[in-house]
């Protein structure tokens, strides 16, 4: 039988804590419903005592969601704990999270204490925060630099004092992965209360092993996880909940199961970037651009034979639909034919050894070689040059306290449409509008703006990606006006719809 790790995401806490970052409420309650429904088991949804704001953040969420327990952070501080308590009032399930930091330096050069009275103070904050919750889960802060003798000690005290769960965080990133699950083996062998409660990993990635680190705490006993979305959070970040999640699916001679429904993953990666503004690094594990991208060409022709020669997860475990075949100058004949026959060309033979030599050289001047430089190769690009769609007039009014508009005018085959429409913002209302001209119909999926440099004259890229009968199309382009770069990368996707 397969053991449960309980997944217990911190986005909305540590996750939140990288500077400009910050989400409002309504915005923490979007992310907040995703991670219910993508199954994680429990969600820290902030630090009440820290701000006005993340005591209403945590009221809200307690009321928004009723599946995950609702946890809060705090300090190993009375006061602390009631405002944590009072914010968790309206959670279905519960939990208080409270700790003291464990290692020589928390103890002697931050908390001016010793080891005695650090013990005293976590069983006095686990006992304070029993009186008002049954689930208390307390942290050891910094327990990867702290020695492995203290830190049992530490636990068995908080064990008896009714902690739940207790969570090992490698606070500064510094373990290596056997030395983390070492750690954990330690305290399973030798705390002779450990039984009676969960063991939890909260590793960062300041050395790039959060992940690493994770498994192995899991593998040697930890069951609860403690990650967030992307891996984002302080410095290097946290350890990512895709990686954890889809590390343990993929080894199936791993017998430890999560209850997360792995298709969400990247719909929840995207609400996470764009509302936090946080772009996922391309070659990011499993949620990037190019997780499933492939260009060198025997690679891709491997692919095409069958993908699992060089993909260990189907892309659409995660909810990405279909790997991507990027063409360049190292793509062979296969992946060309393939990416022909997705645009309706079934080459074959000397004609198709007659594009894949026009190809090359324009893979030898262009990067990555499109889907309109093929149709340009192949000589029928002229009835979607016809269909094309340009963007010929752009108009928008906003402002605080007006209500944002948009006039669009689009040269569609050669004639000039013009729509108007309102929206929430100007970008929404010249969507409205180019939605309102267009035949296809479209949904957004991904709406990424990035600064090129950091002035207010700065270029803006906007990336997007639209969904239509199924199929993903992405768009970009980059402008100083961040309203018409958006509504052009928009026309970008929408004029890849062949
Ligand atoms: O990294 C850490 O130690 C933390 C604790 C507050 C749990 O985030
Ligand atoms: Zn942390």
């Amino acid at each position: 039988m397969s053991d449960k790790l309980y997944i217990f995401d911190t986005t909305l806490r540590d996750g939140e804590q990288v500077p400009g970052c910050q989400l409002n409420t309504v915005e923490k309650i979007e992310v907040a419903k995703a991670l219910e429904e993508l199954g994680v088991d429990i969600i820290e949804a902030g630090f009440p005592i820290s701000s006005p704001g993340d005591f209403n953040s945590v009221v809200e969420i307690s009321k928004a969601v009723s599946k995950p327990t609702i946890c809060a952070l705090t300090r190993a501080v009375e006061k602390d704990i009631e405002v944590a308590a009072d914010a968790l009032k309206h959670a279905k399930f519960k939990r208080i999270h409270t700790g003291i930091g464990t290692s020589y330096y928390h103890i002697h050069h931050k908390l001016n204490s010793n080891e005695d009275e650090i013990i005293e103070r976590a069983v006095r904050a686990v006992k304070y925060a029993k009186r008002f919750v049954e689930d208390v889960e307390f942290y050891a802060e910094d327990a990867g630099r702290t020695g492995n003798e203290y830190l049992a000690r530490v636990v068995e005290a908080v064990i008896a004092a009714g902690a739940t769960v207790v969570n090992i965080p490698d606070t500064t990133g510094y373990c290596l992965p056997h030395q983390f699950g070492e750690k954990i083996k330690y305290l399973i062998d030798n705390v002779k209360n450990v039984d009676k409660a969960i063991l939890s990993t909260h590793c960062h990635n300041d050395l790039g092993m959060a992940t690493a680190n994770s498994i192995s705490g899991i593998l040697n006993g930890a069951r609860q996880a403690e990650v967030t979305i992307n891996g984002i959070g302080e410095r290097a970040g946290n350890t990512s909940l895709e990686e954890v999640v889809m590390t343990l699916k993929s080894h199936k001679d791993i017998p430890i199961e999560t209850g997360i429904n792995t298709r969400k993953i990247f719909k929840t990666s995207r609400l996470v970037s764009s509302l936090m503004s946080m772009p996922v690094q391309p070659n990011k594990a499993i949620v990037g651009r190019n997780a499933f991208a492939h260009s060198s060409g025997i690679h891709q022709d491997g692919v095409l034979k069958n993908r699992e020669n060089y993909e260990i997860i189907d892309p659409v475990e995660v909810g990405v639909n279909e790997s991507s075949i990027s063409l360049t100058a190292r793509s062979g004949r296969a992946a060309l034919k393939h990416r022909l026959s997705l645009l309706g060309y079934s080459l074959e033979g000397e004609e198709l050894n007659a594009v894949y030599e026009k190809f090359l050289e324009v893979a030898d001047k262009k990067k990555d070689v499109n889907d309109e430089d093929l149709q340009l190769l192949v000589g029928s690009n002229k009835t979607n040059e016809q269909g094309k769609i340009q963007l010929k007039h752009l108009q928008v009014l906003s402002g605080k306290s007006t209500i944002p508009m948009a006039t669009v005018t689009l040269n569609i085959g050669g004639e000039e449409f013009t729509a108007t429409e309102d929206g929430n913002g100007p970008v929404d209302a010249a969507f409205k509008a180019v939605k309102k001209l267009v035949r296809h119909k479209v949904r957004l999926e991904e709406f990424l703006v990035q600064a090129i440099t950091r002035g207010t004259d700065d270029l803006g890229k906007v990336h997007i990606q639209i969904e239509n009968r199924g199929k993903l199309y992405y768009g970009f382009s980059g402008n100083t006006d961040i309203i018409t770069a958006s509504v052009e990368a928009f026309i970008d996707a929408i004029n890849k719809i062949v």
